[in-house]
C-alpha cells in the first residue's frame, strides 16, 4: 500500500505559506489518515475482493492522466477510486460475503452502498474531496445507473472515471462462483458499453491503456508487486503486503485454513498448513503503519484547496 502513500503525497497540491503551516499540516494529513482508514473498513470486511480498492485507484489515476487533468485532479480522482465503495460498510455480511450469485433482492440491498457510503462521508471535513465518487460510481451516462439515474454531462468526472475503473475491475477479478475475464474480453465489453454504462471518452482512455499493456501491473495485483494469491480451499482473496515475509502465516479469513509464506520465484508463495486459524489470527488487519506514515508525510493545505 505503498501507493497511498505517494497518494497523500499528491494532494499537498497548495503548500501553505503561513506562520502556521506546521500545524495546518499536520491537521490536514490526520483528516486524510482519517479518510483512509475509513476505507481500509470496507477491504477488512470484504474477503472476496482484496485489493479492489486499490486497483481502481490506480485505473482512476492512470485514466486521469491520461486525459491530462491536473495534477491535483488526479490526486483527487485517486483517492476517490479508494474510496468509492465506502458505503458497503453497511451491507450486511450475508450478502457482502455471500460466494454465489446475488438474489434479485440481495441486489437491491447491494445498490443502497452508495448512498449509504455517502451518508456515512458527510459529516468529514474532507467529504467534498471524494463525495462525488462514492455517491455516484454506479450512475451510467445513459441514465440506467442508481441512485440517481443521472445521466450525460449531469454526471460528475470523477464518478464516470471511477465508474468505467471500478466495472474493470470487478470484470477482471475472480469470484468463487465464476473465474475473471481475461484482459481483452473486458475491454471488448467496454468499448461495446461506451456511451450507455460508461464514458465514451473515459472507456476510450481505459481501453488504450488495457491494449498498450499499462494495466498488467495492477490487474491481478493487490499492491504495487504483489501479485494476488487465492485460497485454494474456499476461493477468497489471500492478501499480501508490502510488509509479508517468508516464514510469516497467513490466514484465510473466510475458510480459517492457515498458509505459510514460503519464497518462490523470487516472490512470495502460500503453502497450506492444514492446520486452522483460531478467531483472534482471523482478525482484519488494518494497516495502521501506512495511515500513520500517511498522517506523518502529508504536507497538504486542505484549508487552501
Ligand atoms: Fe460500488
Ligand atoms: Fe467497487
Amino acid at each position: 500500500m505503498a501507493y497511498l502513500t505517494k497518494l497523500a503525497g499528491a494532494l499537498g497540491w497548495c503548500p501553505t505559506p503561513s506562520s502556521n503551516r506546521s500545524t495546518i499540516e499536520s491537521e490536514s494529513s490526520s483528516l486524510l489518515a482519517s479518510l483512509l482508514t475509513m476505507a481500509w473498513f470496507v477491504e477488512a470486511r470484504d474477503p472476496y475482493t482484496g485489493g479492489h480498492l486499490w486497483r481502481v485507484s490506480r485505473y482512476a489515476h492512470l485514466v486521469a492522466k491520461r486525459a491530462g487533468m491536473s495534477g491535483a485532479q488526479v490526486a483527487r480522482i485517486s483517492l476517490g477510486g479508494f474510496l468509492h465503495d465506502l458505503g458497503k460498510i453497511g451491507v450486511p455480511d450475508a450478502v457482502l460475503r455471500k460466494n454465489d450469485r446475488l438474489t434479485e433482492e440481495e441486489y437491491e440491498i447491494i445498490k443502497t452502498h452508495p448512498s449509504m457510503g455517502a451518508r456515512m462521508l458527510a459529516g468529514h471535513p474532507l467529504a467534498d474531496l471524494v463525495q462525488d465518487a462514492v455517491r455516484l460510481h454506479h450512475e451510467r451516462p445513459d441514465g440506467k445507473g442508481y441512485p440517481m439515474g443521472l445521466a450525460g454531462a449531469r454526471i460528475p468526472e470523477m464518478a464516470l472515471v471511477v465508474g468505467v475503473c471500478d466495472a474493470f475491475d470487478a470484470m477482471t477479478s475472480h469470484r468463487p462462483y465464476r473465474a475473471g475475464m481475461p484482459l481483452e474480453k473486458a475491454l471488448g465489453i467496454i468499448e461495446t458499453e461506451a456511451g450507455n454504462q460508461f464514458d465514451s471518452r473515459f472507456a476510450k482512455m481505459l481501453i488504450e491503456l488495457g491494449r498498450e499493456k499499462e494495466l498488467d501491473h495492477v490487474m491481478g495485483h493487490s499492491d504495487e508487486g504483489i501479485p494476488l494469491q487465492h485460497c485454494p480451499n474456499c476461493g477468497p482473496t489471500l492478501v499480501l503486503t508490502k510488509r509479508s515475509q517468508a516464514g510469516q502465516s497467513l490466514y484465510c479469513r473466510n475458510c480459517a485454513g492457515q498458509f505459510q509464506l514460503i519464497s518462490r520465484d523470487g516472490g512470495l508463495f502460500a503453502k497450506p498448513t492444514g492446520r486452522m486459524g483460531r478467531p483472534s489470527d482471523l482478525e482484519p488487519e488494518l494497516d495502521t503503519e501506512l495511515v500513520q506514515r500517511n498522517g506523518q508525510r502529508g504536507r497538504c493545505s486542505f484549508a487552501q484547496r
